[in-house]
């Protein structure tokens, strides 16, 4: 049986994907780096650390990329609002922590 094939957008760009794979795998097709901790394929995959976390349009809150199914056509994947998020607050937190050590001198 032939796999039916589904439009996606990861952070903007289209890919075509296989209906049914999830977001990890869609975004490795797309050589787009998600970082995993407890996934291992065939092995683990029950989406417990939340590393992966990403957004998808219409879903309810951030889900984890490496057990979320794409099952609709023109679903909408963001990865790098969370990474840039996440790289803002990392600043964010070295300038807090920068002023602290400051003010401690
Ligand atoms: S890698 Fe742990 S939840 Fe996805």
């Amino acid at each position: 049986m032939e796999q039916q094939m589904i439009n996606i957008l990861i952070n903007g760009k289209e890919y075509t994907v296989p209906k049914g794979i999830t977001v990890l795998e869609a975004a490795r097709m797309a050589n787009i780096d998600i970082p995993t901790l407890c996934y291992l394929k065939d092995i683990n995959e029950i989406g417990a650390c939340r590393l992966c976390l990403v957004e998808v349009k219409g879903a309810r809150g951030l889900v984890t990329a490496c057990v979320y199914p794409i099952d609709r056509d023109g679903t909408e994947i963001h990865h790098l609002r969370i990474a840039e998020a996440l790289q803002r607050l990392s600043g964010r937190r070295r300038q807090i922590q920068g002023d602290q050590n400051r003010n401690e001198n």
